[in-house]
């Protein structure tokens, strides 16, 4: 079973030929935090001779130090690298391994068990063939195994091994073990995995890990070794159509011209025509360059640069496809997004997603259903938490190229990042585009914001007013729009109090509503911007991210943010509508301020302080940065 075979020594060119052909197998272990995880790879890796001596040696004076095992070696610490995991007995990041036997060579991502660390699991598992899910043998199948297994299904990966692991400790009973499969069995018949196989193990004492056990006469199936370097992989991304995220453009002098990425998918040859999206240009390979000379052929994983024979126009982001089988382009689709945030998910708040190569601004537009991860029902949901996972719709602000990651994990994989931190907030799978996208067009109309503003005299422009409730924002607003009537120029305020009387009357005060409730209104402004008006918008607005989302909505220097700063103890003693004193008294909740966040803007264009100056001066001031914005000149 070990590699380190006499080959080593008779022939060393044989030995690393055949190491080369070996096939590869790529594996994840998921279970909860003291499944025996990390000790079951451990001794994997033991027992294919992989430990070194001298590693060994630590590894022997360490489990006298910090060990579980007693006297014994500790076969854990050996994959538990991170101090701060050994001390809490947990493991917190992704690591890769590479080892193997003489019949294959694996890569193993030892992913996290633990329930916060699911993003973690996430991205370690997007590239695996197969999944071995640990279950203690005392405890059985927990929350936390149908969790994993429904994310592993989720990420596609369709070969399953159940370890059921600790049977040391159950004195190797078959009716333990017969009862967790059969429960197990139970639950992920729904996940469509093409095989399940379990095996009684025991990672401490070495039972059927990799030799079969003496211990349990009753199984009859294969070793966790055995099963590992056996089974049929038939996921090969090369017999795929040609995918090439185009990385960057490479552009050194006139003359040359490449397109470098990695391949996601299929091979390529020069002459081969390929077909660029979303543009969906067509032209033919003439080079395929690599730092070791020019190839006549590439394929899925390595990393190239190709040229062309035509001059077109590509970009980063682009993708590059073999022109009989193009990815879809699309700016709607379904997906499933797993959420890997503190902060919630909440439809309509912009974010940014990252597909492939190309980054652009994403929003879920509705978020169909969350998913019980322990019953895989569907239950109704207005946002997503830590840890969830829910299908939901999606826009984009431009079409992007993809294919459903059922075809391709490569391209139909994607995830969602926060505009102002730049974390990764979620990671996605699509199913399929939209197509109600497909069919709607944008229609071109001669008269346009321009003609519209122009003959109204003006430039169109929004005047968004923010700040607490009671701040003055519709006082202010109210006495500019008199002035900008006053000098002939046409207007329209859409105020908070009134639109919920309307258009917004089916929202109330919720995080999620406030957000619904200004992605309409900036929608709605954006329209009258387009119709030639000064807009006038008096929302408290609370959060940056929506004003933002507003901001970007509109065109350079239309967006104009006026906050209206009076500090909550003044807007409270001011209370023109009685609103404090009952949010005070608990009569309404989520009252803004009170028990709901206010985030004030970091770069509004006018800030006014209200406890320094009256409206009336607040309105000039207004007026005055209209007037050398030239808004109020044709
Ligand atoms: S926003 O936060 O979603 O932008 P919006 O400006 O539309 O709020 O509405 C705020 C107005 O609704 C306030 O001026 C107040 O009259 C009223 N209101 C009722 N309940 C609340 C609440 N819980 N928080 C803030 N304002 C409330």
């Amino acid at each position: 079973m070990a590699h380190k075979s006499d080959l080593i020594a008779e022939d060393i060119e044989r030995y690393l030929e055949a190491h080369q052909h070996k096939s590869l197998l790529r594996f994840i272990t998921c279970g909860s935090v003291d499944d025996g995880k990390s000790t079951l790879i451990g001794r994997l890796l033991y027992e294919s001779k992989l430990i070194f001596e001298d590693q060994l040696a630590a590894l022997e004076a360490d489990s006298k130090k910090v060990g579980t095992q007693g006297g014994e070696i500790d076969l854990a610490l050996l994959v538990d690298g991170l101090a701060a995991e050994r001390e809490q007995g947990i493991t917190i990041d992704v690591a890769y391994r590479f080892f193997s036997t003489e019949r294959r060579k694996f890569i193993v991502a030892d992913t996290p068990g633990h329930e916060q660390y699911t993003r973690n699991m996430a991205t370690g598992a997007s590239t695996a063939d197969l999944a071995v899910i640990l279950v203690d043998a005392r405890k059985g199948v927990l929350q936390q195994t149908r969790r994993h297994s429904y994310i592993v299904s989720l990420l596609g990966i369709r070969h399953v091994v159940l370890a059921v692991n600790k049977m040391d400790a159950v004195g190797y009973g078959r009716e333990v073990f017969e009862a967790i499969v059969a429960e197990y069995r139970d639950f992920a018949h729904r996940l469509g995995f093409e095989d399940i196989t379990a095996i009684p193990l025991s990672a401490l004492k070495g039972d059927n890990v990799t030799a079969p056990s003496a211990q349990t006469p009753w199984y009859y199936g294969p070793t966790l070794m055995q099963h590992l370097e056996s089974i049929e992989i038939e996921e090969d991304l090369q017999h795929r159509p040609f995918r090439l995220p185009v990385q960057w453009v490479n552009r050194p002098d006139q003359d040359f011209r490449g397109f470098a990425g990695t391949i996601a998918a299929g091979t390529i040859r020069p002459g081969d025509t390929v077909r660029v999206l979303p543009s969906g240009r067509q032209s033919r390979v003439a080079r395929i360059v690599t730092r070791d000379g020019d190839l006549g052929l590439a394929v899925a994983g390595q990393s190239v640069t190709l040229t062309l024979e035509d001059e077109i126009d590509i970009s980063r982001g682009d993708v590059l496809s073999v022109a009989d089988a193009p990815p879809g382009v699309a700016d709607q689709f379904q997906a499933t997004l797993v959420w890997m945030h503190e902060d919630h998910m909440l439809p309509g708040r912009p974010y940014l997603m990252k597909i492939g190569t190309r980054t652009v601004n994403a929003s879920v537009t509705d978020l169909r259903h969350r998913v019980n991860v322990n019953t895989l029902e569907h239950a109704a949901a207005r946002q997503l938490e830590l840890n969830e996972i829910g299908v939901c719709n999606l826009s984009t602000d431009r079409p992007v190229a993809f294919d459903p990651y059922q075809e391709n994990r490569e391209t139909g994989a994607f995830i969602f990042i926060d505009k102002l931190t730049n974390d990764t907030v979620g990671a996605g799978m699509i199913h399929f585009a939209l197509r109600r996208a497909e069919n709607v067009h944008w229609q071109a109309l001669d008269v346009d914001k321009r003609s519209r503003a122009a003959q109204k005299g003006q430039k169109s422009c929004v005047l968004w007013f923010t700040g607490l409730s009671g701040a003055g924002k519709s006082t202010i607003a109210n006495l500019v729009e008199k002035r900008l009537q006053a000098l002939g120029r046409h207007t329209y305020t859409l105020d908070g109090d009134n639109v919920r009387h309307g258009l917004n009357k089916d929202l109330g005060f919720t995080e999620a509503d406030r957000v619904e409730n200004i992605r309409r209104v900036a929608e709605v402004s954006k329209l009258m911007v387009d119709a030639g008006l000064i807009v006038l918008v008096s929302f408290i607005s609370p959060f940056r991210s929506e004003r933002r989302l507003a901001r970007e909505l509109m065109d350079d220097g239309e967006f104009l943010e006026v906050f209206v700063d009076t500090p909550l103890a003044e807007a409270e003693k001011r209370d023109p509508k009685g609103l404090y004193r009952k949010a005070r008294q608990g009569q309404i909740k989520n009252f803004t301020g009170i028990d709901s966040p206010y985030e004030p803007p970091e770069h509004a264009e006018l800030r006014i302080d209200t406890t320094a100056m009256t409206a009336e001066q607040a309105a000039e001031f207004v007026i005055g940065m209209l007037a050398d914005a030239g808004k109020l000149a044709g």
